[in-house]
């Protein structure tokens, strides 16, 4: 048995009422100071006070003490989308981007999604495997206890696959728990271009049912825009999806507004990601069939989006009054976001979106918890969930997230293993 006490400040972000903290609830992640909690095994059993505490739990049943004076204890971030399997580099063509050229135009020029697509389908099981077992032991050290992983730079069958493995690969091997995704459906690929119907044929009556069989994917995402994939080809995708037993999730209203939001209410998503165009119908939609809404700011930083800033300030208000879920992500990929820290994204949510020190914190954990269906595991610092849990180096919550950059962990806790940063 493990107890650490003494924490000047220990955030649970438990959830106030079922479900995420959405609507007034947001703004509260529950603090308690001079705070202590017991861990058994992988579990928490117990949390409140120090006094109260170590009151009810005697010093000689612990096998370690740990004393938490000065610093914060934060549940481990949870990383509800990335795309963290790919090979190759995109800087050379963010100099494009840098003088000008946007996102579309360099993904219509073979760029983009395609360039990756070109590098991952070159690469071995071992190369990908490696490099992204390197990018997950970069995002614990950030505090990333649980992440989601996409496929989606293959498009044939084979590579898809390959990607796929290499998810179950890491899922044994990584210190996180790991959720995997198939998005076979991220862009139509070049060799399909002029037959996207057919590559739409592959991926529900080939992909979906070797993936399903093979058990290497919890859930089926769709690019739902423009440069992926329209709502109708969305809604069969999902269709079929569904049927085999995936859970969904989607990329919705992300170069424009594009129906994704609609189908993903319809088909109770179990997220809805982006949302750069998300309109008062969209929000009424969520609502309705209480989907959360996943932001993923560090495609704003990379993209150098600026204009659509006083946009989502707008969306942001809009979905709190409406209750609605708010998760924040990495979106962590090659092209649009090489971010992999969650505290970064925090740090571009409070100043881009305006939003609070504990709304982020709620964002970042619980929410993204139940964005990504595990609440009933992670999330939050309740006695009963896993032991997956920061001490930080800060005195207070609100002084960790107000000066950006990664701050001071001392130690990432996973399953109730101390791992000393
Ligand atoms: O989430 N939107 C689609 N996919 C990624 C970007 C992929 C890429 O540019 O390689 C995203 O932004
Ligand atoms: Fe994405």
């Amino acid at each position: 048995m493990l107890i650490i006490k003494n924490a000047h400040e220990l955030v649970t972000c438990r959830s106030l009422e079922s479900g995420p903290n959405a609507g007034k609830n947001f703004s509260t992640c529950s603090v308690i100071k001079n705070g202590a909690l017991v861990v058994d095994g992988e579990k928490i059993v117990a949390v409140g006070k120090t006094e109260n505490i170590l009151a009810r739990f005697k010093k000689k049943w612990a096998s370690r003490i740990f004393d938490a004076s000065g610093k914060i204890i934060l549940p481990g971030f949870i990383d509800s989308h990335t795309h963290l399997v790919f090979a190759g580099s995109r800087a050379e063509e963010y100099r494009l981007k840098l003088k000008g050229q946007s996102y579309k135009s360099l993904h219509k020029k073979k760029g983009g999604i395609h360039f990756t697509v070109g590098e991952t389908r070159r690469a071995s099981e071992d190369e990908l495997f490696f490099q992204a077992k390197d990018t997950l032991e970069r995002m614990f050290r950030l505090g990333t206890t649980t992440v989601e992983i996409k496929s989606g730079y293959g498009l044939t069958p084979e590579d898809e696959l390959k990607i796929l493995r290499v998810i179950k690969r890491l899922k044994k091997t990584a210190k996180q728990d790991i959720v995997a995704t198939f998005l076979g459906a991220h862009t139509v690929p070049l060799e399909y271009q002029n037959n996207r119907s057919a590559y739409l044929k592959l991926i529900i009556e080939k992909m979906l049912p070797v993936v399903w069989a093979k058990d290497l994917a919890e859930y089926c995402d769709v690019f739902c825009d423009p440069l992926g994939f329209t709502a109708g080809e969305t809604t069969a995708i999902f269709s079929e999806a569904r049927r085999l037993g995936f859970k969904l999730r989607i990329h919705a209203e992300q170069t424009a507004h594009f129906g994704g939001a609609a189908v993903a209410a319809r088909y109770k998503a179990a997220s809805a990601d982006h949302c750069d165009f998300l309109n008062d119908s969209d929000i009424g939609y969520l609502k309705k069939s209480r989907i959360p809404v996943v932001l993923l700011p560090g495609v704003l930083l990379h993209l150098m989006e600026w204009k659509k800033i006083p946009y989502f300030q707008e969306t942001v208000k809009k979905i709190k009054k409406a209750d609605v879920a708010l998760a924040l992500a990495t979106d962590y990929n090659p092209g649009s976001s090489p971010v992999i820290s969650m505290k970064l994204v925090a740090d571009l949510a409070l100043r881009f979106f305006r939003m609070d020190y504990q709304e982020c914190l709620n964002a970042v954990t619980i929410n993204a918890a139940y964005a990504l269906n595990r609440a009933s595991e992670v999330g939050s610092i309740e006695p009963g969930k896993q032991a997956d849990i920061l001490i930080v180096d800060a005195l207070s919550m609100k002084d960790y997230f107000h000066g950006p950059g990664d701050g001071k962990i001392d130690y990432v806790i996973k399953k109730g293993l101390m791992n000393k940063i």
